[in-house]
């Protein structure tokens, strides 16, 4: 069922000619104040307990707290909540302190911090990294510094906005999503223009779940003298052989350019880094200013990161049970013949192309103590509004059944095939 509806969107607040900033915040409390009297506002939700598949969440407009179903994470492994992860960001704490109390290369930079920074280098099969408080300031600081004027970035149109923000001192052209002849046709109509050409793209696309074809992108770049950036967030962990990603996945472990990540997904913490050649490591370390000038992670997140990639090395069993979950739930999807797009992973778009019923189907499945996000424009174009959901290992086939028979109703009540 499609309506016609005039509703207002984030895009509708962006500019008023006529008002200041003040003004601005002024107005755009409509546009929340219309959400909460339609019970759609489905952000910030504050939960009551640990990242895990049940989610105690403070009702905003009852108060009450409510367990829900928890299909909204990125914390696809539980690593988040796990007792040794916990326990080593603990003895970090003991031992120094709560906070780095310094920028990396003034004093932040502990033994831990050390040993993570060569831990995710190898991981990647590069020769060294260097770690950010965060991976959007991992992506945008370390692009800002590399890429000037004379240089062209070509970006995916899906790469995240952490990468597109990065481009913001360089030349950029778009292109298709995942489009191998798109990408061509970029790269040769740019040819011998720039002193830099650099392909950017996501491992794992964090709305729809697809997968770069890096094998293609790499034979492109070599034929057209370019280099590649791969943005490993929602990779790391999930896909590959042994979780290490998508240059993993495609055999080209050490053979992509520039790998940046995040340890925010599946490894259940916060920051982000960059693994290439030693000399652009010591490069970023000098130039990078989200880097230079930002205080180092804690050393309870450099503890635990540390100890959440020996558990990825160690417990192959986690990824085998998040793949066993992604593989039920996606017959299931197909089955109850929803639109999931061309999802590969963890992350499953539901497309339903309506900005209000999107939100109405958000709104019910809260209700009915599902916990999952409305993806609408403009953070995706209108045809493509969805509901994304994602999996982490710790789902049950319980958990799963229930968010397939909620669906299993909705798909009637709103003629969704
Ligand atoms: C593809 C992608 N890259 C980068 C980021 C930024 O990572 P973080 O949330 O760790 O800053 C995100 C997450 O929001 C993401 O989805």
């Amino acid at each position: 069922m499609k309506t016609k509806t005039k509703i207002k969107t984030l895009a509708d607040y962006v500019d008023f000619p006529e008002l200041d900033i003040m003004g601005r915040a002024v107005k755009f409390k409509e546009w929340t104040n219309n959400l909460d009297y339609n019970k759609h506002y489905n952000y910030k939700r504050v939960a009551m307990n640990a990242s895990s598949p049940i989610r105690l969440v403070k009702d905003r407009y009852t108060g009450e707290t409510r367990e829900m179903i928890y299909f909204a994470s990125n914390d696809y492994l539980n690593l988040a909540n796990h007792p040794e992860v916990i326990e080593a960001g603990v003895r970090a704490t003991r031992k120094y302190g709560a906070g780095a109390g310094s920028v990396p290369l003034l004093g932040g930079t502990t033994e831990l911090h050390r040993e993570l920074e060569n831990k995710i280098a190898k991981f990647k099969g590069c020769e060294k990294s260097i770690i950010y408080s965060s991976g959007y300031g991992s992506n945008s600081s370390s692009l800002l510094s590399l890429l000037g004027e004379k240089d062209i970035a070509i970006v995916d149109m899906l790469a995240h906005a952490s990468l597109i923000d990065g481009c913001k001192n360089t030349n950029v052209k778009y292109f298709k999503h995942n489009d191998m002849s798109s990408l061509e046709f970029v790269l040769s109509k740019v040819k011998n223009n720039f002193r830099t050409k650099l392909i950017v793209v996501d491992g794992v696309y964090s709305m729809d779940g697809d997968i770069a074809p890096l094998d293609k992108i790499k034979e492109l770049a070599e034929q057209y003298g370019a280099y590649v950036m791969v943005d490993e967030a929602h990779a790391t962990g999930v896909i590959g052989e042994n979780g290490h990603g998508t240059p993993e996945h495609f055999n080209l472990s050490g053979k992509v350019d520039i790998v940046s990540g995040t340890f925010s997904k599946a490894l259940g913490g916060v920051g982000g880094f960059v693994a290439a050649s030693e000399e652009l490591i010591d490069l970023l370390h000098f130039y990078s200013r989200g880097y230079i000038f930002s205080t180092a992670l804690t050393p309870q997140v450099a503890g635990s990161m540390i100890c959440s990639l020996n558990v990825i090395e160690n417990d192959k069993k986690r990824r085998e049970k998040l793949w066993s979950n992604i593989r039920y739930f996606k017959k299931n999807l197909i089955d109850l013949g929803l639109n999931i797009g061309n999802s590969e992973t963890a992350i499953f778009p539901i497309i339903i192309g309506d900005d209000l019923i999107t939100k109405e189907i958000a709104r019910e499945l809260h209700e009915m103590n599902i916990y999952v996000n409305p993806v609408l424009y403009p953070a995706v174009s209108k045809r493509l509004s969805r509901i994304r959901m994602s999996l982490m290992s710790e789902h049950t086939i319980e958990h799963i059944d229930k968010v397939l028979e909620a669906l299993k109703y909705l798909v009637k009540k709103y003629n969704l095939t």
